[in-house]
């Protein structure tokens, strides 16, 4: 590997030197040390164990065997399928969904076909009716191949959506099995006993038992709809186990992951409590998407470890350079200290938009001609890392050298790691999700799901509501 294919954080406009009094200090960083360390280690040691949802760590090393036949699938899918589309929601949508967004052309499916070389791709992850009846217009039912992703098979938007398509599917007088593939948990939940009233010939791929949605892309979850987009899996897979490989020290000087963490953890102790990800490049839109995801729902957490009430987590926000300047910029620069800014920079875009001379009267106008697109996007991205440090903002940069399989593997691995870390700091249960399953169990109970009539007793006692505030 070459280290100019390496991402890299650069932090100095966190730190005192940049931003004075309003930066940290070395010695803040060196007390640190001995508790980032004991994170590592508490990472380190847990690595691949399932009981603690840590499979995820392995999944760069451990999924050769279904590579294989994940991209004899997709090679049959996309030379008989006009339309791929994702039935999935939180963990089984968002990676997919960014994946595609970061390594394909920006208008993909309005690309001709001999372009597109592929399946026209959706990602459905929402139960808005309209969102449904759109993709009904668009796609060929008969004509797609459905991968429902769910890990439990009880998710009620997952599982309407199949309901749906299986009704669609079963109208058009499609054999079920022949247009549907399922990812899903290895024996357990619904998807198998669908599986199973169809005589076991879906065609399935597990979701390993100790991986957690949101750290499931590089398993099958990720990994068919890559390969289906003509996406190198295995190059992905290299990214994530050579960052991995570049986190194997427990200090911040050589272990990229550890010090975003600590980076992270200072600040919220010094309560700022929300975390900017912002990304200089429309490619790595929806990576803010999937970030915002990995960290709300594993850090935001009530409790820790020792039973304390902690009410954990810091609130991610995403945002895109350069457009958010137009938008958001002002507040970091000039509001709250409550802020964090992570920006991501890239070093080559992948491809070149030179600026054509022209308005040599109007100088507002005219010293943009003969520059290119690339040097503007990134002398903006400079330019606000400075305007921000100036002001006193805390802001670092995790610097891509461009936006390739490889390099979307190492970041990656490196924000999941960076999590893993900072729950670690935290002391709190990175991989469950009580106050997302609350909510799961709420929404059953008002559709009458059976064995939850006691919840739907409780929420129908609730206090009435009181109509001087309805306006
Ligand atoms: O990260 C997670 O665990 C969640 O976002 C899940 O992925 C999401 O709730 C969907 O669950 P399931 O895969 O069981 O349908």
């Amino acid at each position: 590997m070459k280290d100019n294919a390496r991402v890299t954080v650069d932090f100095n406009y966190m730190m005192e030197k940049s931003l004075g009094s309003k930066g940290i200090k070395d010695c803040e960083l060196n007390a640190l040390a001995p508790k980032a360390a004991e994170a590592f280690e508490y990472v380190k040691k847990n690595r691949g164990r399932d009981d603690l949802f840590m499979g995820w760590t392995e999944l760069p090393y451990n999924q050769n065997e279904i590579i294989s036949d994940i991209l004899e699938t997709a090679e049959k899918i996309r030379k008989k399928f006009k339309y791929f589309v994702v039935l999935g929601i939180g963990g089984s949508a968002l990676g997919p969904i960014m994946v595609f967004n970061a390594l394909k052309h920006l208008h993909y499916n309005e690309l001709p076909e001999e372009k597109r070389g592929g399946p026209k791709f959706y990602v459905e992850d929402n139960v808005d009716p309209v969102r449904m009846q759109a993709l009904l217009d668009v796609i060929e039912p008969e004509k797609t191949c459905f991968n429902v992703i769910s890990k439990s098979g009880a998710t009620s938007e997952t599982m309407a959506q199949y309901l749906i398509i299986a009704d669609v599917l079963k109208k058009k007088g499609v054999f079920l099995p022949d247009n549907v593939i399922f990812t899903t948990d290895a024996s357990r939940g619904n998807l198998i006993k669908i599986d199973q009233s169809f005589g076991g010939k879906i065609k399935k791929y597990v979701l390993p038992d100790g991986v957690g949605g949101r750290f499931s892309e590089m398993c099958p979850v990720g990994l068919l709809p890559a390969a289906v987009l003509g996406i190198d899996v295995k190059e992905m897979l290299a990214g994530a186990a050579y960052m991995d490989k570049l986190c194997s020290g427990k200090s911040i000087e050589n272990n990229p992951a550890l010090a975003c963490a600590v980076l992270q953890y200072i600040t919220m102790k010094q309560g700022k409590n929300i975390n900017v990800l912002m990304p200089y490049s429309d490619n790595l839109k929806l990576m803010a998407d999937w970030y915002c995801q990995l960290w709300a729902e594993s850090l935001g957490k009530a409790v820790d470890y020792d039973g304390n009430t902690v009410n954990a987590g810091t609130t991610p926000v995403k945002s895109l350079g350069v457009t958010d300047q137009h938008s958001q910029v002002q507040l970091y620069i000039e509001g709250p200290y409550d802020k964090i800014i992570t920006f991501i920079s890239v070093e080559k875009y992948a491809c070149e938009m030179p600026i054509a001379h022209g308005c040599e009267d109007i100088p507002d106008v005219g010293f943009l001609g003969g520059h290119t697109m690339q040097e503007l996007i990134q002398a903006e991205n400079k330019a606000t890392a400075y305007a921000l440090m100036r002001a006193g903002r805390m802001n670092y940069t995790i610097k891509m050298p461009e936006v390739t399989a490889h390099t979307l593997g190492q970041l990656m691995y490196m924000l999941e790691l960076q999590t893993a870390y900072a729950g670690a700091l935290l002391n709190i249960d990175t991989y469950n999700q009580p106050g997302v399953e609350n909510g799961k169990k709420a929404t059953f109970a008002l559709l009458g799901k059976k064995g939850y009539e006691e919840q739907k007793k409780e929420m129908d006692s609730a206090p009435a509501l009181d109509n001087r505030y309805i306006v």
